[in-house]
């Protein structure tokens, strides 16, 4: 069994220093709870699917707790971390004993990951071989294997669902009919993470939920208090002249740190400007709704919502102004919350009980479009709406 001390790993996660961009270094913050319920969870065998708003931080926290679990120990458990966005491999053995299999082992995954294209058959060639290896590791009782940012690259390539369905099928079947709790391979515990952004991919996850213990988990942005220290640090080292409205920031992003750094490299601090490109992403698709609701234009679609059910909240809109989901879920504008979550949601306008606007800045311009009566509204009048 993998166990895990959850105050141990925490204390060593929360040293940890994060490269934002070339000179901005801040803390790693918050996560307390999630790892507690993580570390928790690794001791009951199946398929775990970790997802969240892009840039939530599921590579970050998955990183740092299979590192920390190398230097702390977990019960002789030996971690196999491959991240398929950064392409890159990693076998943690407890110790840092490592021996020929092992080499022979992130030789295999490292050709598999860093080659320029990828096919569904060399990604389930390498979790078969994941199986085969794990067998073979001697001096260790279990086997954590991660894979993350499964869906990125594959997406790219066009070949994401099949990819993650496939993967996620085979682990499941894998686990079927296997007690849980008990070594569920050969004489190894193993444990399987996967980590997903798309949220195509979470609905195929959903879809194989309790076979062979599958369980998708979310993982959320981080809370307001931990979120707003991080945007005084930044600004701290990168602008600390630059004039900040906490409670602005924490209404656009929603304690999503990627989004932050967006604003910050990108847009130098203009939240004007950079609230100019989420309306635009929102108009884009209100031509697609539209569209697909057989709508004259994007003005009846708005004035749809507008009389249905007046404030876009996210449930709001999904069930009752019978917008179709895909275009929202397929542009990671609104996010399913299914499964457990592994953070607590914070209490807003934007988060519902089965949606959740992975930005709550989507929510408001959404807002103030309707307010208007159609899509063409400016970053000021956005702001307004939030500021109310
Ligand atoms: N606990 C944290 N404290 C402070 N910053 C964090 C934390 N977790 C993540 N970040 C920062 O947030 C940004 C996004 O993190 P990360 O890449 O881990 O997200 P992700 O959910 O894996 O994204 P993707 O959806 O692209 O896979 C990074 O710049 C990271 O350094
Ligand atoms: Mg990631």
């Amino acid at each position: 069994m993998i166990r895990v001390n959850p105050e141990a790993v925490i204390r060593w996660i929360q040293k940890q220093r994060l490269v934002l961009s070339g000179n901005v270094v801040i803390n790693f913050r918050d996560r307390e709870r999630e790892i507690t319920e993580l570390s928790s969870d690794l001791s009951i065998g199946g398929v775990r699917v970790i997802y969240g708003p892009l840039g939530a931080g599921k590579t970050t926290m998955l990183n740092l707790l299979a590192k920390s679990l190398e230097v702390i120990g977990a019960g002789d458990t030996a971690i196999i971390y491959v991240n398929y966005e950064d392409r890159a491999a990693n076998v943690l053995m407890p110790g840092g004993s490592s021996g020929g299999s092992i080499n022979d082992l992130i030789n295999k995954i490292s050709i598999t990951v860093m080659g320029t294209t990828i096919s569904i058959g060399q990604v389930i060639g390498l979790a078969k071989e994941l199986w085969r290896y794990v067998r073979e590791f001697h001096g260790v009782d279990n086997v954590l294997i991660i894979h993350d940012d499964l869906d990125r690259w594959f997406i790219s390539g066009g070949i994401g669902r099949e990819a993650v369905q496939e993967l996620i099928a085979m682990y499941a079947g894998e686990f079927e009919g296997r007690l849980l709790g008990t070594a569920p391979w050969g004489d190894k515990y193993v444990k399987v993470i996967v980590s997903v952004s798309d949220q195509t991919a979470v609905e195929l996850a959903w879809k194989y939920r309790g076979k062979g213990g599958l369980l998708p988990m979310l993982l959320w942005n981080l809370p307001r208090e931990a979120f707003l220290e991080v945007v005084n640090e930044v600004k701290d080292r990168v602008r600390p002249e630059v004039q900040v409205e906490p409670e602005v920031l924490w209404q656009l992003f929603g304690g999503n740190i990627r989004a932050l750094m967006e604003l910050i490299l990108n847009y130098d601090w203009d939240v004007i400007n950079w609230l100019g490109n989420v309306i635009g992403h929102i108009r884009n698709i209100a031509y697609r709704e539209a569209l697909l609701l057989n709508l004259p234009n994007t003005s009846a679609l708005i004035m749809r919502i507008k009389s249905r059910i007046g404030d876009p909240r996210p449930d709001d809109v999904v069930y009752n102004a019978l917008l179709p989901g895909e275009p929202l879920i397929e542009d990671n504008v609104l996010i399913r919350i299914v499964g457990k979550p592994l953070s607590q949601l914070p209490r807003e306008e934007w988060v519902g009980e089965d949606y959740a606007y992975q930005l709550p800045a989507y929510y408001w311009v959404l807002k103030a479009m309707i307010i208007k009566g159609g899509i063409d509204v400016a970053a000021q009048e956005v702001l307004k709406e939030l500021s109310k």
